[in-house]
């Protein structure tokens, strides 16, 4: 199951509130999926919470939701161990800050051995970037070896997403 997040900002604004409200009920919402994925048996939640076009987005915004990204991951730590989930982030990292990708690796690492469910985050991520990284690894690979031909299946496993299956149910909210 994959769920882009959208409209926190407008769904707050539609109650008199900011849209830091929206963000944070957007939060409680991902928890909320989270575990009543795991209970009922799907294997993979991917949730599209921050894209790289989200940069354009104005400073004070960004930063408002870098932080609340950190603060999630610290608080949801003990949720996630007790309903056995795999936490994973996707995306350009190198675009976040080293504190939060300190708390990311931290969570990844804690929760890589859990098996209920694989809780995936995209942050910082776009089909294009991923296209574009995956492209620079395979050249890299073909200067090595110049002969070898590539299927579709082969340029999947340069994609961040190796390995995860494509999704059955898409949900934008
Ligand atoms: C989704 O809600 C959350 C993020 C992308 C961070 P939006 O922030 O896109 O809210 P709207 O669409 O402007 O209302
Ligand atoms: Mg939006």
């Amino acid at each position: 199951v994959t769920i882009i997040m959208d409209g926190s900002g407008r769904w707050a604004r539609k109650q008199g509130q900011q849209r830091l409200f929206g963000h944070n009920e957007g939060v409680e919402s991902v928890r909320a999926c989270t575990e009543y994925a795991a209970q009922a048996g799907v294997k993979y939640l991917s949730i599209f919470a921050f894209s790289e076009e989200n940069w354009g987005r104005p400073e004070a915004e960004i930063s408002t939701l870098m932080q609340l990204m950190k603060k999630s991951i610290n608080e949801e730590a003990d949720s996630l161990m007790k309903h056995g989930v795999r936490f994973v982030v996707l995306g350009n990292r190198s675009r976040l800050s080293d504190e939060l990708n300190g708390a990311i690796d931290g969570l990844m690492e804690a929760t890589a051995g859990n098996t209920a469910l694989t809780l995936i985050v995209f942050l910082s991520y776009s089909g294009k970037w991923d296209i574009l990284q995956a492209a620079q690894k395979l050249a890299h690979d073909l200067i090595e070896d110049p002969t070898r031909t590539v299927s579709q299946d082969d340029f999947s496993g340069y994609l961040v997403t190796a390995g995860v299956p494509d999704p059955d149910v898409l949900i934008r909210n």
